[in-house]
C-alpha cells in the first residue's frame, strides 16, 4: 500500500552545522573568499530544526541566520574550527556545507597595503581542514557528514573523500554546467562505504535540505535498530 512516506523525526539530536563561505583577509579591507552564499547550509539547519533536533549553526557570509537556530557568525577557516571544536564533545553529528577556504594569504597586513608597496605575488598556505579534524577526533557515537562539489569524476572523488576524511556519507553535486552556486534546483547524490545511493533531486534547496535529512534520519533510524 502506498501513502504519504513517514516523516522521521531527530527529536532532541545535537546537530552542529557549519555552512557559508570563509573570508580570509589580506589587509583590513581585501579578502580571498569565494562564490558560496552559504544558502543549503542555511535550508539543512531549518530541516534539522523541523524534525526537532537541536542545531548549533556555525555560519560565514552575510545571509540572515535562521530563527530558532542557535548561530554562531564566524569569518575565517580558523575560527569557523575553534567554533566547532567548542561545540563538538556536546554534539551528535556534524554537517560540514561551508565552502572553506584552503588557503589563506601567509601574512595579514595591519595596515592597506599600498600600490608601490610590496611584491606583485601573493603567497597563501593552507587553512586547516575543519571537516577532517573533527572526524579525527570523533566518539564511536557520533556521525560525521561532508559534502563535496565536484566538476568531474564526482562519483569517484567522493568517494575518496570518505574515505580519507573518515566520513560517514558525502553529499556530491555535480557542478559540470554551473549548477550549484545560486541555482535553482540541485541535486545530491549520497556516496557511503556501501557506494552511490539513488540521488536526491533536483529539487530547490528548501526541498532537497528536507529530503537530505530524511535520508539521513532513515539510515540513523536502521544503524540504531
Ligand atoms: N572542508 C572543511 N574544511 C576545509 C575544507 C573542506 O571542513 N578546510 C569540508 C567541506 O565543508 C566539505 C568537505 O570538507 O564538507 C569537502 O570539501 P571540498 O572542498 O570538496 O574538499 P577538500 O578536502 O578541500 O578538497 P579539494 O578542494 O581539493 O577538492
Ligand atoms: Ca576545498
Amino acid at each position: 500500500m502506498h501513502g504519504t512516506p513517514k516523516l522521521r523525526s531527530l527529536r532532541g539530536r545535537r546537530v552542529l552545522i557549519t555552512s557559508g563561505p570563509t573570508r580570509e583577509d589580506l589587509d583590513p579591507v581585501r579578502t580571498l573568499t569565494n562564490r558560496s552564499t552559504g544558502a543549503m547550509g542555511i535550508e539543512l539547519a531549518r530541516a534539522f530544526r523541523d524534525v526537532g533536533a537541536q542545531v548549533q549553526l556555525v555560519l560565514g557570509g552575510d545571509l540572515p541566520a535562521p530563527w530558532g537556530v542557535e548561530t554562531l557568525r564566524v569569518r575565517s577557516a580558523q575560527q569557523m574550527l575553534e567554533a566547532c571544536e567548542a561545540r563538538w564533545a556536546d554534539s551528535d553529528g556534524l554537517v560540514a556545507a561551508a565552502a572553506v577556504a584552503d588557503q589563506r594569504p601567509e601574512a595579514l597586513a595591519p595596515e592597506k597595503v599600498k600600490k608601490g608597496d610590496g611584491p606583485e605575488t601573493l603567497v597563501l598556505v593552507r587553512t586547516p581542514d575543519i571537516l577532517a579534524r573533527l572526524s579525527a577526533a570523533r566518539r564511536a557515537d557520533q556521525w560525521v557528514l561532508g559534502f563535496a562539489a565536484e566538476s568531474e569524476k564526482h562519483l569517484e572523488q567522493a568517494a575518496a573523500k570518505l574515505v580519507k576524511k573518515g566520513l560517514d556519507a558525502v553529499l556530491v553535486n555535480d557542478v559540470q554546467d554551473g549548477r550549484a552556486f545560486g541555482a535553482q534546483a540541485n541535486t545530491l547524490t549520497p556516496v557511503t562505504a556501501q557506494g552511490p545511493h539513488p540521488p536526491l533531486g533536483p529539487l530547490a534547496k528548501d526541498q532537497l535540505a528536507r529530503a537530505v535529512v530524511q535520508w539521513w534520519a532513515h539510515r540513523l533510524e536502521a544503524r540504531e535498530s
